[in-house]
């Protein structure tokens, strides 16, 4: 037994390195919350989805814990909520505190104070966000598959949780949480969290996420939507017309769990299942723990655009369980998940297909970073001031994949995986910033095996611009064949039926379509589609490829396929090249207004946002 002044000493020892732990990040530009005074530890919700008046109506209730006692305040991120009372209660009783609602922020939203009287232990607060809130989405029976109900679903990351609950909005902490969501019996709602897939009568469902996680994470849908199992810890929830086929599509999916298992050690997040959204969602996936929520237009019918389902499944190691501290350390989240969804895919699919799909996004990240401001082509980007949004690009992805396959072929992969692995349980619930990160790197890679990698190298790949010249540079051999048959078709060697594209992937149409030159003549452009009917692609990546390099030729046979296409797609990803390079023309700026005219009301905020500013930047150039 120690005395109780070595009890003390001890108890002083860890509450220092417990606070270090917190304070040692850089500070979250993009939080107004005094995080480092005081903590949630747990949030309650208490919810009506009104798809009436489009708004979520209720509660929220914060668990506290604090950090520095002398703290009499809590400071909350909103942005466009209405804030109607804030209550305390001291382990006894509730009662109402007084709170102020700061002016609104155009990046950050608006800060809300709530007096702490002493003792306080928990903190209530009634609102409900608006039909507008950035983080959410609500969409009429029309724009979903079943075209009968509405269906609602949230996007929080980056910081457009605070648009539909007051929290500290920060990635640099964790909280676990509840719900009790009550719909119309018509439809259900879901959670990232444990649910019963079940529906009730009363429309009324509890989630519980037990483990602590960042407020980005936190995630909400309802609709229409229905349940199918696909194996053991994996299951689909869509509107019932699309179930099965999407079941179908992603049946691998525990096959991929398994493979993540043994590289990097146990899923802690007991069931995986995914849900999928109507097309207006903006990004190809997001990772909501538990349930990653996914578009509906990577169901191709041949598992061609899976590695959407490995890239969320990794996130369950990097992103949910290791978190970036602030949004400026993305890279840790995106770079290695892209990383790690590729050795999924070698895992699962095979070495062939794992390479080509580096090279596909190697090629895009080099296509982007011509394009790029310097400053946004560096892994550890200044952010300060600036929507996270408006900073998103493909190099905290690629870049990033790019430095890790570096790093594993100077280390051999043995030991690459042995640190990985490692990094992940060393940092298993918690956040990390790019400091302390590389602080880890020196110590648990860099001088456990000397004379590989210099910090040179490494404060290269992630304080400076474009790629160091010593970057890997994926190269498959699968796509030289295809691009010898490119050049026999373009010296006349080779007719264009001759070409074995029967065998081809889904993958080597990619990079076929991406690598004709730019300057191809509308001759051949028709003699391509007639011949492969690539306009009328029902693979989404295929026919945004062939669409955009269309519109770069200038090419009016694709119009109806093309409006089409931007009208019944919401995902940025796919819609906002098209609409970059359309605008690049001027006369063919009235097309794409009524195209954008008829698209944007489908669109969801997010992308609303985007393409409004590329109309905007288009009319000051004029
Ligand atoms: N977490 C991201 C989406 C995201 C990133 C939202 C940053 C907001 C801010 C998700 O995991 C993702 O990366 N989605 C990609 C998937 C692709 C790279 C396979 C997408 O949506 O395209
Ligand atoms: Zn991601």
């Amino acid at each position: 037994m120690k005395k109780p002044i070595a009890r003390l000493i001890t108890f002083c020892i860890s509450l220092i390195t417990l606070s270090a732990s917190a304070s040692t990040f850089e500070k979250d530009w993009h939080t107004y919350a005094n995080y480092q005074d005081v903590v949630t530890t747990h949030i309650h919700l208490r919810l009506n989805v009104d798809f009436e008046t489009k708004q979520l109506k209720g509660s929220i209730e914060h668990q506290l814990k604090y950090l520095n006692t002398t703290t009499d305040s809590l400071i909350l991120d909103t942005r466009d909520l209405d804030i109607h009372k804030a209550e305390t209660f001291d382990g006894n009783n509730w009662s109402n505190t007084t709170f102020k609602l700061a002016k609104r922020d155009a990046v950050k939203g608006s800060k809300l104070m709530i007096a702490l009287p002493k003792g306080t232990e928990k903190v209530r607060i009634h609102y409900n966000s608006r039909p507008e809130a950035s983080g959410l989405q609500w969409l009429d029976p029309i724009q979903t598959a079943g075209k009968k109900h509405p269906f609602m679903f949230s996007q929080s990351q980056a910081i457009h949780a605070r648009s539909w609950m007051p929290i500290q909005d920060t990635p640099a902490m964790r909280v676990s949480y509840s719900a009790d969501i009550q719909t119309i019996a018509t439809l259900r709602p879901i959670m990232s969290a444990k649910n019963n897939p079940q529906w009730n009568k009363k429309g009324l469902y509890h989630f519980e996420m037990p483990q602590p996680i960042p407020t980005y994470l936190i995630a909400i849908a309802a609709g229409n939507i229905h349940y199918k199992k696909m194996s053991k810890q994996t299951a689909v929830y869509a509107e019932p017309s699309l179930l099965d086929a999407a079941a179908k599509e992603f049946e691998d999916t525990q096959a991929m769990i398994d493979a993540t298992e043994k590289l990097y050690g146990k899923y802690r997040w007991t069931d995986y299942d995914l849900l999928i959204l109507p097309p207006s969602f903006p990004f190809g996936g997001m990772e909501n723990p538990r349930l990653s929520f996914i578009t509906p237009t990577v169901i191709a019918g041949d598992k061609s655009l899976v590695s959407l389902i490995a890239h969320e499944l990794a996130h369950s190691w990097s992103g949910n369980l290791v978190t970036n501290a602030t949004w400026r350390d993305l890279w840790l989240n995106e770079g290695f998940t892209s990383y790690v969804e590729n050795r999924i895919m070698e895992a699962v699919y095979g070495k062939d297909r794992a390479v080509m799909e580096q090279a596909l996004a190697a090629q895009d990240l080099n296509k982007e970073l011509v394009e790029l401001p310097k400053d946004d082509t560096i892994l550890h980007i200044t952010i300060e001031g600036r929507d996270p949004d408006d900073a998103f690009s493909s190099v905290p992805y690629t870049k990033g994949q790019l430095f890790l396959m570096y790093l594993e072929q100077q280390f051999g992969r043995k030991n690459f995986d042995i640190f990985l692995r490692r990094y992940f349980d060393d940092h298993a619930f918690q956040s990390i910033d790019t400091k302390n990160f590389v602080n880890y790197l020196k110590s648990n890679l860099l001088e456990k095996h000397p004379g590989k990698v210099t910090m040179e190298q490494v404060n290269r790949w992630i304080t400076q611009p474009l790629l160091p010249s010593f970057a890997p540079k994926p190269s498959s051999d699968v796509f030289k064949l295809v691009q010898e048959n490119m050049n026999a078709w373009f010296s006349n060697d080779l007719k264009l039926k001759n070409i074995p594209t029967n065998q081809w992937t889904v993958h080597e149409w990619l990079y076929f379509i991406n690598n004709l030159p730019q300057d191809i003549s509308l001759s051949k452009l028709e003699e391509l589609d007639n011949q492969f009917k690539l306009t009328q692609s029902t693979n989404n990546e295929i026919a945004h490829a062939w669409l955009l390099l269309n519109i770069k030729r200038n090419n009016s046979a694709v119009n109806t396929r093309l409006a089409d296409y931007m009208i019944s797609i919401g995902r940025r990803k796919l819609i906002v090249p098209l609409y970059k390079a359309l605008l690049q023309d001027p006369k063919r700026l009235a097309f794409t207004k009524a195209i954008y005219n008829k698209a944007r009301p489908g669109y969801h905020p997010l992308a609303q946002g985007t393409i409004d500013a590329l109309f905007e930047k288009g009319k000051n150039v004029e």
